[in-house]
């Protein structure tokens, strides 16, 4: 059992998704109320133990934003294993300002950085984050659901206008790697085609919906996810800049099928990017609890000491598992769930 009167440091990393503020409430509240802890909040993910770059983190300083999106601690992309001496550096930051635990919320990359830090003797709990829903280990990450029901809001609108007009619309969702975004916004809202990065896409097989779904006089809506691509050689893509993670910043699938179905059927298409709208913002009640219950559950295992661990959501149940099994694997669409969207396609 962890002492009272101990000192928690908290961190957001990666890329902000709205409940990240009802977890940064959850853990304090609890952690203040409950156990008598102190809290030290970290500035911009990684970063903030890095260059001991600390802000107050009391319970006045958690009132009113439950239902805020974004981060009260800021968010980086920073790599600490990448610095000259960084893990080092963030050990000594964290002994100096006397954190005996430090709390993490963030996704594979943040996450990974925490194992790390595990490795080397700092006492951590992970909190899984990501509006892509791809970490392995918990059924759902929250800002995901909130995510989703914004492309959705968005693909009923593009679907009014688009028949207005008789104009294939497209609409680029985030996802990264992982098409669960573009899935489940896609089946919510009724899009003609979904396109995922886990199936690369037939360019001809596409404008054959498009073709169908205009001869029946109404307009095609395809959802395409940032990472979905053709099948080899189809289609010339852009590539883009890498992050301090080695990610690649995806975007412009949409506008280029936009330009190839114009070209290949002759009728007007547009593409519109969701982008960061689908990250901010205030998050959908199911993330608040979700984000809720896993700031209540990683307070407790700084309490019983379970480091090197992350929480989980399984089934309805939060669980702890290894930060290790946490990062090993991306959640991916399988199959069969994309074909279960594949019946309503063309
Ligand atoms: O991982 C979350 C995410 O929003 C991805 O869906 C997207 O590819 C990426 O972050 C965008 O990152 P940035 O905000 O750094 O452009």
């Amino acid at each position: 059992m962890a002492e009272e009167g101990m000192r928690v440091g908290v961190l957001t990393g990666g890329g902000d998704c709205p409940g990240l503020n009802a977890v940064i409430r959850a853990v304090v509240r609890k952690g203040v109320q409950v156990f008598g802890y102190e809290f030290v909040g970290f500035r911009s993910g990684w970063r903030g133990p890095l260059e001991g770059d600390t802000v107050a983190l009391d319970v006045p300083a958690v009132r009113g934003i439950l239902p805020r999106g974004g981060t009260i601690l800021g968010s980086s992309r920073t790599n600490p294993v990448k610095v000259d001496g960084g893990i080092e550096r963030i050990k000594d930051n964290l002994a100096g300002l006397g954190v005996d635990a430090l709390i993490a919320i963030g996704g594979e990359d943040t996450l990974g950085v925490a194992q790390h830090l595990h490795e080397n003797g700092v006492h951590v709990v992970g909190v899984p984050k990501t509006i892509d829903n791809d970490l392995n280990a918990t059924d759902y990450t929250f800002g995901f659901d909130t995510a989703v029901n914004v492309a959705m809001e968005a693909i009923d609108r593009l679907h009014t206008t688009a028949e207005s007009h008789h104009r294939a619309l497209i609409c680029e969702v985030m996802g990264r790697h992982a098409g669960w975004i573009a899935l489940h916004a896609g089946m919510a809202a009724g899009a003609n085609v979904i396109l995922i990065p886990e199936r690369p896409f037939d360019i001809e097989q596409v404008v054959e919906y498009v073709e169908s779904r205009f001869r029946t006089r109404y307009a095609p809506i395809i959802v395409v996810s940032e990472g979905a691509h053709p099948i080899d050689g189809q289609m010339q893509l852009q590539t883009g800049e890498l992050d301090a993670f080695g990610h690649v910043r995806l975007g412009g699938i949409g506008q280029r099928l936009a330009d190839e179905i114009e070209k290949r059927t002759g009728k007007e298409a547009r593409a519109t990017v969701l982008g960061h709208i689908q990250r901010g913002g205030t998050p959908s009640a199911f993330d608040r609890v979700l984000a809720t219950r896993f700031g209540l559950s990683a307070i407790d295992a700084v309490r019983e000491g379970a480091f090197g661990t992350m929480v989980a959501l399984r089934g309805t149940d939060i669980v702890r598992v290894g930060l290790e099994e946490a990062v090993k694997e991306l959640k991916t669409v399988p199959p069969e769930r994309y074909a279960e969207s594949e019946v309503f396609f063309g």
